[in-house]
């Protein structure tokens, strides 16, 4: 299991070259000396990396996952033989994951790294954790966010949170290509069908669904999009995509993808509705936008690793990938190393941002400031020998009769 754990982490570190460099330049200076980090995030290769470079930069560095099931254990296996503290496992029952966050917030974090916004919330809302002083936290996803957005409207947060989430080199990379390509990984590993001229349901034109939908179409499938904004529904038309009601979509789909981040998505009569053999899956943070308790309530065969056959009242096989759970971690093994080196150093540069600024800061949500951004852009490019021009001193500024003077 050591074995195993630590050739992955030494795989995914040669490829997250702009995060372990950062590490390299500060650990002489020791940053988080003294500092104790909650990590609460998906424990693969990718995030060991992350946690052994906490701990290099001097931090105590305790952590659990950020969803019950998706636990890598060779790798947790791998990090508690240098010195983190973790507490996760694979497939774990809900008390145990609720167990596994109480730990981590028993070792009075100064600093929440969360993904999918569980441990946050705990620490504001168990009474055993509210009096623990925490400086600050980052927010890994989408989801998260929502909870949080939610909470600093009713005046409930106790720190300020920074949206990870929210940086461009978060954003754009982790959530579009990343999960475009890691979802493709997940579906192809359950259901090792081919992708080419299969209809596929994209349901959410976000950036999630729009990296998903790149890549269906880059595979040769005919992609269906379904949404709730217009402004989204009109930008995957004008993407090329087929845009339409579920109820429609349902009917003519041979698989399915949810991404939108919402509950009710699939329900129980577009499950009735759709052809025999048809796939769904989800890449959504919670499984909570499939109807998939309907689904695992029928007759239920696995058929294949992360792949079950529901046989419906009215004789239709669908099958469901993962559970309904989130496929591109369950069923194959998330991001590339390449993309989580950009969504990793936005977290570490934001910890430290919040250990430096932290008393200048509301208990509000931020996001990540601009030049951290910036910097992560351009290391990645400087890491990839890719060069760019600069923009000209000489700005322009057009008056109001149309005439153009240096500004
Ligand atoms: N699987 C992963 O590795 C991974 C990675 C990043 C984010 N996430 C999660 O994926 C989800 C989506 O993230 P995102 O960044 O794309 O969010 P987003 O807000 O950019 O996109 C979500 C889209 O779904 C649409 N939508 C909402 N309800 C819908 C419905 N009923 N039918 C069709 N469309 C609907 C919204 O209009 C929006 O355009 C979140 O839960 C996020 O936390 C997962």
């Amino acid at each position: 299991m050591y074995d195993t754990g630590n050739l992955s982490y030494n795989w995914a570190k040669s490829h997250m070259q702009i995060l372990t460099h950062s590490i390299d330049v500060l650990k002489e200076s020791k940053p988080l000396k003294g500092i104790t980090l909650g990590f609460c995030l998906q424990i693969t290769k990718e995030t060991s990396v992350l946690l052994i470079g906490a701990k290099e930069l001097g931090a105590k560095v305790v952590a659990c996952s950020g969803n019950p099931l998706t636990t890598q254990d060779s790798i947790a296996a791998f990090l508690a033989s240098k010195g983190i503290e973790i507490f996760a496992w694979s497939n774990q029952t809900k008390s145990e994951y609720d167990w596994c966050q109480s730990k981590v917030l028993s070792c009075k974090p100064d600093i929440i790294i969360d993904d999918g916004g569980d441990l946050n919330t705990k620490a504001h809302f168990d009474r055993r954790f509210q009096s623990l002083k925490i400086i600050g936290a980052t927010e890994e996803t989408t989801t998260g966010l929502t909870r949080y957005y939610s909470m600093q409207k009713k005046g409930k947060l106790r720190y300020p949170i920074i949206a990870v989430n929210n940086a461009k080199t978060k954003m754009i990379f982790d959530n579009k290509y990343g999960t475009g390509q890691s979802t493709i990984a997940g579906y192809l590993r359950a259901m090792n069908l081919l992708f080419a001229s299969k209809r596929i349901v994209v349901c959410g034109y976000g950036w999630l669904g729009k990296g998903v939908a790149q890549k269906c179409a880059g595979m040769g499938s005919k992609v269906i999009v379904t949404e709730v904004d217009p402004i989204k529904a009109l930008e995957a038309h004008m993407d090329g995509f087929n845009v339409m009601p579920i109820s429609q979509a349902a009917k003519i789909g041979d698989v399915f993808i949810t991404c939108t981040g919402m509950r009710d998505v699939v329900q129980k009569q577009h499950l009735l509705s759709m052809k025999n053999g048809a796939i769904v899956g989800n890449v959504g943070h919670f499984d909570v936008e499939i109807d998939s308790k309907f689904l695992l309530n029928q007759v239920v065969r696995q058929v294949r690793p992360n792949l079950d056959e529901c046989v419906l009242s009215n004789g239709k096989k669908i099958y469901l990938i993962s559970k309904g759970r989130v496929a591109n971690l369950i069923a194959s093994e998330g991001h590339p190393p390449e993309i989580m080196a950009l969504s990793f150093s936005n977290q570490l540069y934001s910890v430290l941002y919040i250990l430096k600024n932290h008393k200048k800061m509301q208990n509000l949500v931020y996001d990540v400031p601009k030049q951290i951004d910036n910097q992560v852009a351009t290391d990645t490019l400087n890491s990839m020998n890719v060069k760019i021009d600069n923009l000209s001193k000489n700005r322009l500024h057009i008056k109001p009769d149309g005439k153009s003077v240096k500004a």
